[in-house]
């Protein structure tokens, strides 16, 4: 079948089974042109606890298909590409320790910062006990079941500036931790987790794209390290990244996030140019979801995700309480 059959057919197959479609920003650029909606984590889980349909189709990665099963029981959620998954969310588990090195071998340790990941959220829990934990919404539905509260990375700041007392976990992102605690008086506990994609973006690198394009205005992604975050004209999420673009009278940018992000911003900026921070900055877990796994996915009804009862309902408390700010 050819790419144009291929999208008739889904398009006939998403009206039969009264479905909708999902895709992250992240995702390949033809899957985001078939989708009803794209857009970041926040969104799509605000779309995904409003929507009418009976199933949703969601390209992404695991966790988010997971979140919009927690927040909408009723629906069947389908994950198109079962082994789309994020590593930073399988970075913490809640009673289970990673081996991490083994998993991340060029993995950089900073044990006198960050919580190591070789432990497990209770053992920070019971390190800190009563200190609210908020975790990103990359993480299982069983780790968000033991949070106080979710963030994305839209909304940590306000999310961290919500809670009561002086202290603050968050997990699993140390990157994402560091820029709360930047911008929050609150002391941050921070775990020792990170995004491949963001956390091998350097300040060395964002200096030279800013030398190589003088007059670009330079987007970073909370993922990235904050000595990198440091040097950005302005610090968002993938959403962030589109509504600034488009609102600044600055007509280049350099993109410091995945570059899936790319095709939305020139599509909907066709008079600015967009540069890529590092031409690597690519997630291989993003781009497993095709056409033709859409198809098959939206066929066949497969992969369905299911979260057990018990760990849905206190995750969904902690999902509900963010979007609830
Ligand atoms: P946002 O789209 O929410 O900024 O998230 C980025 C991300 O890495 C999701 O995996
Ligand atoms: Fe996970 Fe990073 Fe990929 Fe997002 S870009 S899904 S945080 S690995």
């Amino acid at each position: 079948m050819n790419e144009l059959d291929m999208v008739q057919e889904i398009l006939e197959l998403k009206r039969e089974k009264r479905a909708i479609i999902l895709a992250h920003n992240y995702q390949r650029d033809e899957v985001q042109d078939l989708a009803d909606f794209t857009g970041d984590s926040l969104e799509l889980s605000r779309t995904a606890s409003t929507i009418e349909c009976d199933v949703i189709v969601f390209c992404g990665v695991n966790f988010m298909a997971e979140s919009a099963a927690i927040l909408s029981p009723t629906k069947t959620v389908v994950l198109p590409e079962v082994e789309a998954c994020c590593p930073m969310a399988d970075m913490i588990q809640v009673e289970k320790p990673r081996k991490m090195k083994a998993a991340f071998p060029g993995y950089d340790i900073q044990p006198e910062l960050f919580f190591p990941v070789e432990f497990t959220l209770m053992d920070l829990k019971q390190r800190y006990p009563g200190v609210p934990v908020v975790s990103y919404v990359n993480t299982t539905a069983e780790v968000k079941a033991h949070s106080d509260i979710c963030c994305t990375s839209a909304n940590v700041i306000k999310v961290v500036e919500s809670l009561p007392g002086q202290e603050v976990i968050c997990v699993p992102d140390r990157n994402l931790a560091m820029w709360a605690q930047k911008n929050t008086q609150k002391k941050i506990i921070a775990w020792d987790g990170f995004c491949h994609v963001h956390d091998r973006v350097r300040r060395q690198d964002a200096l030279k794209a800013k030398k190589e394009h003088p007059g670009a205005l330079l987007m970073a992604h909370p993922e990235c390290r904050l000595e990198v975050l440091e040097v950005a004209d302005h610090v968002t999420s993938t959403s962030g990244m589109l509504k600034f673009a488009k609102n600044s009278p600055g007509k280049e940018f350099i993109v410091g996030t995945e570059l899936g992000l790319m095709h939305r911003l020139r599509k909907e900026n066709p008079d600015k140019i967009f540069y890529p921070l590092r031409k690597d900055m690519i997630c291989p877990n993003m781009k497993k979801t095709t056409l033709k796994s859409v198809y098959t996915a939206l066929k066949e009804l497969k992969t369905v995700v299911r979260v057990p009862e018990d760990i849905r309902v206190r995750a969904k408390s902690a999902l509900d309480r963010m979007l609830a700010l």
